[in-house]
């Protein structure tokens, strides 16, 4: 069983307003709700590819009991602490007239200090079943910024693969508590190694530099790919995977795409170049759909072909 953590959960609302200005009145000529947050979206990715997968987090008043009925009715197991205040509701404009999309984000609910505890003890139950862990999104307020490396730990206690995709403290605080698998994208990792990437041999650097600072294995999505140093044959071997960009029609979501590609072919015991490759190719097809974590497998097995892995060496040790 893979498990996904989404402590913001969301209700996402999209309107498709072609020409959109702002100042000006509009009418929508399409709109979707969906239940969202990083951690939902890459369990709706991980049960269209046919792998297990429960979502938790918390859920909190009207829009907490939308998230899980929406999640139910596609089928999604899920399993989140009720909390008092209100989940939020995520509003993303996009214009089909040229696949710009703005997004207004509410900052969400307060967590409580018996609610967060609650959330840890259900983690840890759950997670007796499963083999991975992802956690994904930002922290809701009232959370501590290390509130992901505790869970990290104790995860790790349990011989749980432990995979994040965050940013800045929560990710900063985290990657110290060894999790297996960090994915930032490129603005994510410049944030956390301190530097700005100019060039490709700066993005290798980068992903060892990230193992350095505590995590296990570190993937850097970029917009034609990734930069990847991952465990293999008792070594770590350091990949360039690159894809020709598809012309998008919703670009958001891909980065939860790649990581469900990635999680579920390293769940089926896929070699790492294999899991890259896959992540990839689902990064890639998501940006075809509107809705975050829509992808269509057998799109993605056609992508796969067009995806180029390459094993590099990873430069030598800057002096
Ligand atoms: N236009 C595109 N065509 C093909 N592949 C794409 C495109 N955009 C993104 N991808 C793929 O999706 C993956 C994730 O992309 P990116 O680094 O932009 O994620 P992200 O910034 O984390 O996105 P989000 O946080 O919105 O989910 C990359 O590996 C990339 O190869
Ligand atoms: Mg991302």
């Amino acid at each position: 069983m893979i498990i996904t953590v989404t402590l913001n959960a969301a209700i996402d609302k999209t309107l498709e307003v072609p020409n959109f200005r702002l100042g000006r009145r509009h009418r929508s000529v399409e709109q979707r709700t969906m239940a969202g947050g990083k951690g939902v979206n890459v369990a709706r990715a991980i049960k269209r590819l046919g792998q297990p997968v429960i979502a938790t987090g918390f859920a909190g008043g009207s829009a907490g009991t939308r998230i899980v009925e929406q999640l139910t009715e596609e089928s999604i197991l899920n399993d989140f602490v009720r909390i008092r205040e209100e989940s939020r509701t995520n509003t993303a404009v996009l214009d089909p007239t040229n696949g710009e999309q703005t997004e207004i984000n509410e900052p969400g609910p307060i967590v409580q200090e018996a609610e967060s505890q609650l959330f840890v003890d259900k983690l840890l139950y759950l997670a007796q079943g499963a083999q991975v862990v992802v956690f994904a999104g930002s922290l809701p307020r009232g959370l501590a910024p290390d509130y992901y490396a505790g869970l990290v730990r104790e995860l790790r206690k349990l011989g749980v693969t432990t995979v994040l995709d965050t940013d800045g403290e929560p990710l900063r605080h985290a990657v110290r508590a060894e999790p297996s698998v960090i994915s930032p994208n490129v603005l994510e990792a410049e944030e956390l190694v301190g530097h700005e990437f100019n060039d490709d041999e700066d993005r290798t650097i980068a992903v060892r530099e990230m193992v350095e600072l505590g995590a296990g294995e570190a993937i850097m999505t970029v917009s034609d790919g990734c930069f990847a140093r991952v465990l293999e044959d008792g070594g770590s071997t350091l990949y360039r995977v690159r894809m020709e960009p598809l012309e998008p029609r919703a670009a958001v979501g891909s980065g939860d795409a790649f990581l469900a590609g990635f999680v579920s072919a390293r769940y089926t015991g896929s070699p790492p170049a294999e899991c890259l490759r896959f992540g990839v190719a689902c990064g890639a097809e998501s940006t075809q759909h509107l809705g975050a974590g829509l992808i269509d497998p057998r799109e993605v097995d056609r992508l796969t072909s067009e995806i180029e892995v390459e094993a590099i060496e990873a430069p030598a040790e800057v002096p």
